[in-house]
């Protein structure tokens, strides 16, 4: 009897060994020490053996039950410890390792340049006592061209190409000009401001034409604003956008909301003069159309044209962009190109 109780703790240490994982372990650990395990059953098969032979025998079998739980401890600990350590080298990370960030955009060092362009305009005509107001992009028909002394027929309308809806009431607006209508219809003369925003036309896309693109429509009304009040406005306002003199020339233009109409040109920054594919080879940028506005514009705004006149432009920023930065294609500007918007000083 006790040569089995030595033959299975040798049997015992033997299968420990090959034991590989936790569950073989704890199966190990059944096959022993279970209630039909190998150490019951011995132990079962002494109940007719004598008082003495049971004392020493029981002895004997409590020091291999001591013996294989230490067993099994201790292999489940190195079991547990190659287990974590395996895991680890299967899921290593090097933490030190800078993996590639996406660029979301928020971290672009600058604003977009008809962004910049756009604030500092502003400043300029808020400094001279200008409001900056706002208004949608999808515009009715009436604030778009009938306010705006474009009635239905009028053919002025084919010099806009128009996103219309489908319904044929709303569309996107095509200028800025809209934003004269709406300001009128809530203010009571004298007043100015300037409404900035974007605009769309339903045209091909070339090195100067986008569909959509920028505009910032300027409008002042009072008592006896001349030409002349028009002209230092654009003036001042050139002369601070590009910090010098620049070439202008003022040319008859027609826009029906204005009377008489202009279009003012700046001599091509890009060429100096001399024609490139942004003037279109004529050495001249048409910018700041402008004129005094139209008394039926006034009248539709509720403004009464025999007391009251003004001045209003539209200028274009994205053109005024590409002078100021030498770019030659429009279309860069919206390429959401972030190595492009980048290059651009914060404001
Ligand atoms: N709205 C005109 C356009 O987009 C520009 C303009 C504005 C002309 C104000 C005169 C006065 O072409």
């Amino acid at each position: 009897m006790k040569q089995n109780l030595e033959d299975l703790k040798n049997e015992f240490a033997h299968a420990l060994e090959t034991v590989k994982n936790r569950s073989e372990l704890v199966n190990l650990k059944a096959d022993f020490l279970g209630k039909k395990g190998k150490l019951n059953s011995i132990l079962k098969s002494l109940k007719d053996a004598s008082p003495e032979v049971k004392k020493s025998l029981g002895m004997k079998s409590n020091q291999l039950k001591e013996a294989v739980l230490a067993g099994v401890e201790k292999k489940m600990t190195h079991l547990e410890l190659s287990e974590i350590n395996e895991g680890l080298m299967k899921n290593w990370q090097d933490v030190s390792f800078r993996g590639s960030v996406r660029d979301n955009g928020l971290s672009a060092v600058g604003y977009h340049p008809v962004s910049i362009i756009q604030r500092e305009i502003e400043d300029i005509f808020l400094s001279m006592g200008f409001e900056i107001l706002d208004g949608p992009h999808i515009e009715d028909d009436y604030h778009n061209f009938e306010a705006l002394n474009i009635p239905d027929t009028h053919p002025a309308r084919d010099m806009q190409d128009t996103f219309w809806f489908s319904d044929m009431q709303h569309l996107l607006r095509t200028h800025t000009s809209c934003i004269q209508a709406r300001g009128m219809e809530t203010r009571k003369p004298p007043f100015k401001f300037i409404g900035p925003g974007k605009v769309f036309r339903c045209e091909a896309t070339d090195a100067s034409h986008e569909a959509a693109f920028h505009q910032l429509e300027g409008m002042m009304v009072g008592k006896d604003i001349s030409v002349a009040n028009l002209i230092y406005f654009m003036k001042t306002l050139l002369s601070e956008i590009f910090q010098k003199e620049v070439n202008v020339r003022l040319r008859p233009g027609f826009f029906p909301f204005v009377e008489p109409g202009f279009e003012l040109d700046i001599e091509c920054l890009i060429c100096g003069g001399k024609g490139c594919s942004v003037c279109k080879q004529s050495g001249w940028v048409e910018l700041l159309p402008c004129g005094m506005v139209h008394p039926n514009v006034l009248k539709s705004g509720g403004v009464d044209p025999e007391e009251y006149n003004g001045f209003a432009f539209g200028l274009g920023l994205d053109r005024l962009v590409m002078m100021r930065y030498g770019i030659d294609d429009i279309r860069h500007l919206h390429s959401g190109n972030l190595s492009f918007v980048s290059q651009f000083k914060a404001y």
